[in-house]
């Protein structure tokens, strides 16, 4: 018995000895690393399982109550609120540089579906897979909606068209909404109102905190 015992013993040894002999060139250990702690993060990366919190997310929720650098205080329109689309507006001014910035985030957008000329034709539209005829903004209709509305639409959506909320910040809509109404205000619309007092020379400021070079863009 106690023969078979240490036979088995032995062959095991045997084997084990072999496989750790037996790697060929396979390099199963990765060497020396330098400055292992960047390699491998001591923190715990996003979306892990973390045991510091409650809810074992390492991914936070911002302080309840605080606004992240350089974004706004939140607005309080409510979806539905149909007289309240009617009076919603602000009293942000955009310089050129802005205005044409709410030309490229259009563009983005809001093109595909109204069109880059804002009659309502977008590439979308035209194709014919979009069954829901997109507002034309130079169409009676559009010329005069109250700006309040026009945020409504961009903030819940409205009917087909879904909401921009999540991809748009408060500021960017009203910049896309300026410059709907000043292509509207060359086309039959009222007369438009988000432009700088003319003395104020496109407040180098403000642009700058938006990382672009005023005079590239005024000139035009
Ligand atoms: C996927 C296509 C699509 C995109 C993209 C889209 N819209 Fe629309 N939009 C529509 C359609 C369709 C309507 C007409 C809705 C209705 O009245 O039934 C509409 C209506 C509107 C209206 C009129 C709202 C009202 O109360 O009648 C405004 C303003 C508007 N869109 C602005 C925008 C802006 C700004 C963007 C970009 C941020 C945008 N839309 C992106 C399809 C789109």
């Amino acid at each position: 018995m106690n023969n078979i015992k240490s036979i088995v013993a032995a062959s095991l040894v045997v084997v084990m000895g072999l496989m750790s002999c037996d790697s060929g060139n396979m390099r199963r250990t990765p060497g020396h690393i330098y400055a292992p702690d960047m390699t491998y993060s001591r923190a715990y990366d996003a979306y892990t399982t973390n045991p510091n919190f409650a809810d074992s997310m390492t991914s936070r929720l911002p302080v309840e109550g605080t606004i992240a650098r350089g974004h706004q205080m939140p607005d309080h329109l409510k979806e539905g609120d149909t007289n309240a689309y009617k009076t919603f507006t602000t009293s942000a001014k955009f310089s050129e540089a802005e205005l044409k910035e709410g030309g490229r985030l259009f563009n983005i957008y809001c093109g595909i579906c109204h069109g880059q000329n804002l009659d309502g034709q977008g590439p979308l539209f035209a194709s014919g897979k979009f069954a829901s005829m997109p507002a034309n903004f130079k169409d009676a209709k559009y010329l005069h909606m109250s700006v309040g509305q026009m945020y409504a639409a961009i903030k819940y959506g409205k009917n087909m068209m879904g909401s921009y909320a999540s991809q748009i910040d408060i500021r960017q809509r009203w910049m896309i909404i300026a410059y709907i109404k000043k292509v509207q205000s060359t086309n039959g619309g009222d007369a438009y109102t988000f432009g700088e007092a003319a003395s104020t020379p496109a407040a180098p400021a403000a642009d700058t905190a938006h990382g672009k070079p005023v005079a590239a863009v005024t000139g035009k």
